[in-house]
């Protein structure tokens, strides 16, 4: 059996070098994380295995890379500083959100007919009428000691200031990448050939000052997103909204994660933008959890961007000679989620054995070259040489430090698929010996023919070629 917690999952990333806390010598910073050496590795292979499928690979999707910062009427025009709002409640020193309060309540008095009632309000975003009632029910189950009850509404950007002489501005740290994208449209139109249906893609960091951060880099105040715009006529929302479901499975699945692990749910608490979403969710440590989004956003942000800066940001259909503004599916994944994802999965304690069995693809390091013995000039120079030759082409490493058991085993523990041990048998027959990280199983390949070997091992284009059809 598996036996991983999340205790364990926290610290083996931080001791092999794949996620600190961050600031952690101030003690640190609530939901805010670093990236080790190992860490940024593998977010780097997540990205691309991202950006080939997304973009790379597929002629109707571009990239782009906007700011951060972004003038404020972008945040105006998105909704974002009206609508981009959590509601907590208070209770003496404690602090819930409201939708976790209204589950606590409703689990101890299971009153489904109520909690329907109350999830409707919710919905309509009728907050003092939810404290109202909430209220009132605590006091007949008089299932509260504390009848103070405070309500507090807080916008999840993170403002910030900008200094000038004449004036001192605010905007926002972006809380999604999305609005980037929407507000370059037409310049990404006039120097591309795009043509709809089309797709804009980015991944970059994005901040919600979350009041509560939670489960590791489950939720952070910093994080990145690799989102998708894919812009579409009036009318195909349906058949595209299932293109991306599948498509988005299709490159989840593969990351060997388990495909009985995820689940689609439909999106109750509709964000303003959305006409309607599923969350793709994934069974991370026993309990299911959103993943990835698929949204139907309509035409809800093109049209307050043309409304708020007045630009004719409208598109022409040469079919029906009348200018339109196209509709939007959206696929937004959490860079650091499919990390977790990946982390929870993939780490293996059984049998006395621990070890990361992450896809070769998504390995922060793939070979590890081991000499056996280090003081063997002939045995180290050999060792080199292989070393030289492949690090050109894979990401690799070389150590002769301590013995091979422990070698071994920190190679386990970041991943490593396969490690090359040079022994005195190398010097006659030009032999190495490659180990399998799953499996521990040993062979024996001739020194000339590696390339070729972990060419094959890492090649994962006939996933690509599967399920990227071509134009
Ligand atoms: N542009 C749409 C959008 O941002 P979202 O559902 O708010 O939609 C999309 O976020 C994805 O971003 C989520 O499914 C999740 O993977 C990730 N995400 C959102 N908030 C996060 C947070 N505080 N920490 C880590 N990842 C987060």
């Amino acid at each position: 059996m598996n036996d991983v917690n999340l205790k364990l999952i926290i610290n083996h990333a931080k001791r092999y070098g794949f996620i600190y806390k961050s600031s952690e010598i101030y003690n640190g910073i609530n939901g805010v994380y670093d990236y080790g050496p190992w860490g940024v590795e593998m977010k780097n292979n997540i990205k691309e295995y991202w950006w080939n499928f997304m973009v790379k690979l597929r002629d109707n999707i571009v990239g782009i890379d906007s700011s951060i910062l972004m003038n404020n009427k972008v945040w105006i025009a998105s909704g974002h500083k009206k609508e981009f709002n959590e509601y907590y409640i208070i209770i003496k020193n404690k602090i819930y959100n409201i939708k976790k309060f209204i589950l606590l309540i409703f689990d101890i008095i299971n009153n489904k007919k109520l909690y329907k009632k109350i999830l409707i309000l919710y919905k309509k975003k009728k907050i003092k009428l939810i404290i109202y009632k909430l209220k009132l029910i605590i006091k007949h189950y008089k299932i509260l000691k504390y009848r103070n009850i405070k309500v507090k509404k807080i916008n999840l950007m993170f403002n910030t200031k900008i200094n000038s002489f004449l004036n001192n501005k605010y905007t926002y740290l972006r809380p999604e990448t999305a609005q980037g994208i929407f507000i370059n449209i037409k310049n990404i139109i006039n120097s591309t050939k795009m043509k709809i249906p089309f797709g804009v893609a980015q991944v970059g960091k994005s901040f919600r000052n979350e009041i509560i951060t939670k489960e590791f880099i489950f939720r952070t105040k910093e994080f990145e997103q690799m989102e998708m715009q894919f812009f579409i006529y009036p009318g195909q929302e349906k058949k595209w909204f299932k293109y991306w479901i599948n498509n988005r499975l299709s490159w989840l699945y593969f990351l060997n994660l388990g495909i009985n692990n995820f689940r689609i749910k439909k999106h109750k608490n509709l964000s303003h933008y959305t006409k309607y979403a599923i969350d793709i969710e994934f069974n991370f440590l026993n309990i299911y959890k959103e993943l990835e989004g698929i949204h139907f956003r309509k035409n809800f942000d093109l049209k307050s961007h043309i409304k708020y800066s007045k630009k004719k940001i409208m598109f022409y259909n040469s079919k029906t000679k009348k200018k339109y503004i196209p509709y939007i599916i959206e696929t937004s994944l959490g860079l650091d989620r499919v990390f977790y994802a990946l982390l929870c999965k993939s780490l293996i304690n059984e049998n006395n054995r621990i070890f990361l069995k992450l896809p070769y693809f998504i390995s922060p390091i793939k070979i590890a070259i081991l000499p056996l013995i280090s003081k063997d000039k002939k045995i180290i120079k050999i060792s080199k040489y292989i070393y030289n030759n492949l690090k050109y082409k894979f990401n690799i490493i070389y150590d002769d430090k301590n013995s091979i058991g422990k070698r071994y085993h920190y190679q386990d523990s970041i991943g490593t698929p396969f490690c090359i041990t040079i022994d005195k048998y190398s010097l006659v027959n030009k032999t190495v010996t490659i180990r399998y990280r799953d499996s521990m199983k040993q062979i024996r390949y001739e020194i000339d023919l590696l390339y070729f070997f972990f060419k094959k091992e890492f090649d994962i284009s006939y996933f690509f070629k599967r399920e990227i059809k071509d134009v």
